[in-house]
């Protein structure tokens, strides 16, 4: 009777409304909006656009302060990234919207939830997994697994044919999802992995060929493996972003291209550009350089394999993420400190860094005298490090 519908505006979800409202008896539609710090002109006008489709009520919610918050700020704790370069910003802003979208379905008592992404991707598989985890009483509707148009021309046609106004054009080259933590774009010339990408491709970082020839500075405060304050300014996690967003894009700093393994087994090509969040993560762990000996920075690093695979997976609300945020909290208490990183050309590498919980001495690692290590205990230590292959080695001599 009644669904919640995660709209963004564009040409798919509008043409959603009148959908559904055709193929599941005349159901009363609520839009859904997360605002998670995607460009706001996305937002503006939004709601006469959901009305002027057939939506009954548009809802926007703000949650950017909680998604960096909740879900940027213990994700990148962990050290998560998904196959060697993806910093997860499509996937980590999933759970908070499935969240949001819930909550509005109990608001308004809804009995289904309806989402505009495709049977091929990963966000189908995010969005319902979300869903099945916080209301599995709750029917879910998928219309791109169900109806049989195929391209912008289909949907366009089946808006015009209802006299629904668009402001959609039949020629949309890229893919895009955008949030305060990254961009991504797909499709295009990037689905051969033999083509460059183009100049279009990129959409917020300069090009690093473009960039100053000056390098910039930056100092990043860490507290609990968070960051605190940016250049001396304390900010809280959305402003932190957003001001190293704007440093950090003007040097043309986080883009990868990377093909990556989709969930549901094929692989896909893309380009995303997260500034400010490869700034935060460089700071994270220089810090942790500092202050985590060589077990516990093993350890983190497992932890955050496994995090990048729960994240990406769509696993958010489950216990195990209670259980590798619990692991990555425990370490991060330590990470206090403050690190300054050299923007040059497309690179933001930390080039200082300090910590009041560091293990690093400059006493204890010189050559010179000590109190804490007596060079004559490493003849002891190595004896019985090497001990198996001493063995071994003897044996295979007889
Ligand atoms: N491939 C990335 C991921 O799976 C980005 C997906 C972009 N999603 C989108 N609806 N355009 O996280
Ligand atoms: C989609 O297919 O809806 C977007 C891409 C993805 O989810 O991987």
């Amino acid at each position: 009777k009644k669904v919640v519908l995660a709209y963004s505006g564009g040409l798919d979800t509008s043409a959603i409304i009148p959908w559904l409202k055709e193929n599941y008896n005349n159901c009363e539609i609520v839009a859904f909006c997360a605002d998670i710090g995607q460009d706001p002109a996305e937002l503006v006008g939004l709601t006469e656009k959901a009305l002027a489709s057939g939506a009954s009520e548009c809802h926007i919610v703000d949650l950017k302060e909680e998604f960096v918050k909740d879900y940027i700020y213990p994700t990148i704790a962990t050290g998560a990234i998904y196959e060697g370069t993806y910093l997860l910003g499509t996937s980590m802003a999933r759970p908070i919207i499935a969240k949001a979208q819930v909550e509005v379905a109990r608001k308004v008592g809804a009995d289904a939830l309806a989402h505009g992404c495709t049977g091929k991707g990963n966000d189908q598989v995010r969005f319902e997994g979300c869903f099945a985890a916080l209301a599995p009483d709750l029917k879910v509707i998928a219309p791109w697994r169900e109806w049989t148009m195929q391209s912008r021309e289909d949907l366009l046609a089946y808006l015009a044919e209802r006299h629904i106004k668009t402001s959609a054009s039949a020629t949309k080259i890229y893919s895009r999802d955008a949030n305060a933590w990254h961009i991504s774009t797909e499709g295009g010339e990037l689905e051969s992995p033999w083509n460059e990408p183009s100049k279009a491709v990129w959409t917020w970082t300069v090009d690093p060929e473009d960039a100053p020839d000056a390098p910039e500075y930056v100092t990043v405060e860490v507290k609990d493996c968070r960051v605190t304050a940016v250049n001396g300014e304390q900010l809280a996690p959305y402003a932190a972003l957003v001001k190293l967003n704007e440093i950090a894009a003007a040097h043309g700093v986080g883009r990868v291209d990377i093909t990556e393994n989709r969930l549901v087994g094929m692989k896909s090509r893309g380009c995303y550009e997260t500034p400010g969040g490869t700034v935060m993560m460089a700071a994270l762990r220089a810090v942790e350089e500092l202050v985590l000996d060589k077990t516990s920075r093993a350890w983190r690093e497992q932890v955050a394999a496994q995090m990048a695979h729960l994240v990406y997976d769509g696993r958010w609300f489950t216990p195990l993420c209670g259980s590798l945020l619990a692991a990555s909290e425990a370490l991060a208490k330590d990470v206090n400190g403050e690190v300054v990183i050299k923007l040059y050309k497309g690179q933001a590498t930390p080039v200082k860094k300090r910590s009041p919980n560091s293990l690093y001495s400059e006493a204890f690692a010189t050559f010179g005298e000590d109190t804490v290590y007596d060079q004559k205990h490493a003849e002891g230590f190595i004896r019985l490090y090497s001990l198996a292959s001493r063995i071994r080695a003897i044996n295979s001599n007889k």
